[in-house]
């Protein structure tokens, strides 16, 4: 069923060199094509960044979350994916974003932290649940305005 809604939760290592500038640059240019891509499409979803890596929710049509998500994958901007939910879906979690940026604030970058420094990249369904509930979290404190 092409059609069916499904969603893909993903993390990866961010391989953007050089310094900060650099790093923010490249993700507001490559927010800017997600987010007229994925509207095209019917993807919305959530994007996580920070030095060290990315996390990233996809929803929509299975098609088009599975071409989307090839050509990210083939994007050398990162590296060592590692799906941790690839579920088909009665309803959207982020019916308003055709690509939300979260997770930025001190705070969050907090929350993050664990990610790196518990399980050093090793994932498993665990992971994905816990970061699928941090992502949401911060998709709806950013939404309420409630970032500090
Ligand atoms: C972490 C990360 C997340 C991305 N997310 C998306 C996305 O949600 N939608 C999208 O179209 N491209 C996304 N991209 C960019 C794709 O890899 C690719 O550059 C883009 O789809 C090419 O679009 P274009 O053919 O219109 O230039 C992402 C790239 C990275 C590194």
């Amino acid at each position: 069923m092409p059609n069916q809604l499904f969603r893909v939760l993903y993390v990866s290592r961010n391989r953007i060199a050089g310094p900060l500038d650099q790093l923010k640059s490249e993700v507001a240019g490559l927010l800017a094509t997600s987010r007229i891509n994925n509207a095209r499409v019917g993807i919305t979803g959530a994007l996580i960044v920070n030095s060290g890596f990315f996390a990233q929710v996809l929803e929509g049509p299975r098609k088009a979350v599975e071409e989307v998500f090839e050509a990210i994958q083939q994007d050398g901007r990162h590296g060592d994916i590692q799906v941790l939910l690839a579920t088909p879906i009665a309803v959207r979690a982020f019916p308003n974003w055709a690509m939300a940026y979260v997770g930025q604030s001190p705070r969050h970058q907090d929350a993050l932290a664990w990610l790196q420094t518990e399980t050093d990249f090793h994932t498993g369904h665990l992971v994905g649940e816990r970061l699928y509930s941090i992502v949401m979290d911060m998709a709806y404190a950013e939404e309420a305005g409630d970032v500090a």
